[in-house]
């Protein structure tokens, strides 16, 4: 770690002095040149135009659908701004994107951010690392205006990975973290925390939906809940603890038989995780009941079997979750049929699973911060 901090010192010591002779530059050229005006309300608003719907104010923010694994985003940073493909993931807290000064190979396979290109950019000497299940990073602190659509952040700390550990071949540059701020491991505010305070947001909402098949026509929604989205009414459901989206699930059953959560459990609702994660032992069970046979790390079926498989339930707060066989089966690359169901690689000691995307095609989900629950409904 002492290499991270030593670089930290080096490379932004020498960017704090580089900065005020970009920003003249930056101002020279804008003066000379267009839009110095837009440039400045840019970087001032924190929302310039907003989409009404039904009396409420709604960013609605395309994603990408990547092979049904992944979900992607555009954001910007810095100004004028540089774009990046982000996961939006309620599963963890901290925003990152690849530095210039990362040459992991994760790093020069994606866009790293040029801090030197930036006028809005300011560094810190405060170090972090995150371990996630793909992966580790390691990187700095700093501060710029991060656009989402038409939501601007001024200021805004974020990371900027030096090292990366996994994440190869992701279509994700990086992470935008929209779980609560007492998670972040960077322990900066989190994106959705600060525009929630500066007052950005009609409803300190969010929701997703997440399509199958298709690229286009996923969304993340800030703000508000767009009902043509969802069918029938939204079930609430609370929060375990108002620091973490994880919530109870009574029961998961299969073929009507009890097969996990026989004693309540819980589940994290984790649209940065591609499938349903449980403990080993009754993934294993689950694996069993389709009939699905070990090959390499992933579990297959015939895809002529697909419409045949038992649906798993999951039962929370008394309302019935089925995920029935042609959603919790993959194809992989070359058209076999897989499950969508994984070992937790964390072992925990109470019983608790992950409702990753496979759930969350299927059930439309909006994070209430205001009175910590969410909501589900059968999505579009
Ligand atoms: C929408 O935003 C505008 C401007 O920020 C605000 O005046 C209005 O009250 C908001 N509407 C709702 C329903 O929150
Ligand atoms: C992100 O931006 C690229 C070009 O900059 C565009 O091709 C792509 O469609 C955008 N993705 C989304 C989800 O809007
Ligand atoms: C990354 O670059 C730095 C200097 O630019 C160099 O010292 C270091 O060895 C490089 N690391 C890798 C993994 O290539
Ligand atoms: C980084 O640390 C050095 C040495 O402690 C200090 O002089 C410098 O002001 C710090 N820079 C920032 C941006 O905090
Ligand atoms: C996390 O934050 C929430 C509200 O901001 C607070 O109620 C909760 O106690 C915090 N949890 C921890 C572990 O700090």
């Amino acid at each position: 770690m002492k290499w991270l901090v030593l670089l930290g010192l080096v490379a932004f010591s020498e960017c704090i002095v580089k900065i005020p002779q970009r920003r003249v530059k930056t101002m020279r050229k804008t003066l000379s040149g267009k839009n110095m005006l837009n440039d400045v309300l840019r970087e001032h608003a924190y929302r310039l135009s907003q989409i009404s719907f039904r009396g409420s104010n709604l960013t609605i923010h395309p994603l990408r659908n990547t092979r049904d694994i992944l979900y992607v985003g555009n954001i910007t940073i810095g100004t004028p701004p540089q774009e990046f493909q982000v996961t939006f993931d309620t599963g963890s807290s901290d925003f990152w994107v690849p530095s210039d000064y990362c040459n992991s190979s994760a790093c020069s396979t994606h866009v790293r951010f040029r801090h030197l290109q930036s006028s809005t950019f300011r560094s810190t000497n405060k170090t972090f690392r995150i371990i996630y299940g793909a992966g580790t990073i390691k990187g700095v602190v700093a501060y710029d205006t991060v656009r989402i659509g038409d939501l601007v952040s001024t200021d805004q700390p974020f990371g900027l990975s030096v090292a990366e550990y996994g994440f190869q071949g992701g279509r994700s540059d990086g992470i935008l973290g929209l779980n609560y701020p007492n998670q972040s491991w960077s322990r900066t505010i989190p994106i959705f925390d600060k525009l929630k305070n500066e007052g950005a947001l009609s409803e300190p909402v969010f929701a997703f939906y997440l399509s199958k098949d298709e690229q286009e026509g996923s969304v993340v929604m800030f703000g508000g809940v767009d009902h043509r989205y969802y069918k029938g009414e939204l079930n609430w459901v609370p929060l375990v603890k108002a620091d973490d989206w994880t919530i109870h699930v009574d029961r998961i059953t299969m073929k009507r038989e009890v097969i996990a959560s026989s004693d309540s459990c819980t589940a994290m609702v984790d649209t940065g995780a591609s499938h349903i994660q449980g403990p080993g032992r009754l993934v294993d069970k689950v694996q069993k009941l389709i009939g699905a046979k070990p090959r390499g790390s992933k579990h297959y079926v015939s895809c002529s079997a697909v419409n045949t498989l038992p649906s798993i339930i999951f039962t929370i707060n008394g309302i019935n979750y089925p995920v029935p066989g042609r959603a919790y089966i993959l194809k992989d690359s070359r058209g076999r049929c897989y499950t969508a169901f994984r070992k937790k690689r964390v072992r925990t000691s109470t019983e608790s699973w992950v409702l990753g995307d496979v759930f969350l095609r299927l059930y439309f989900s909006v994070f209430d911060r205001e009175n910590d629950r969410i909501g589900l409904a059968p999505a579009m």
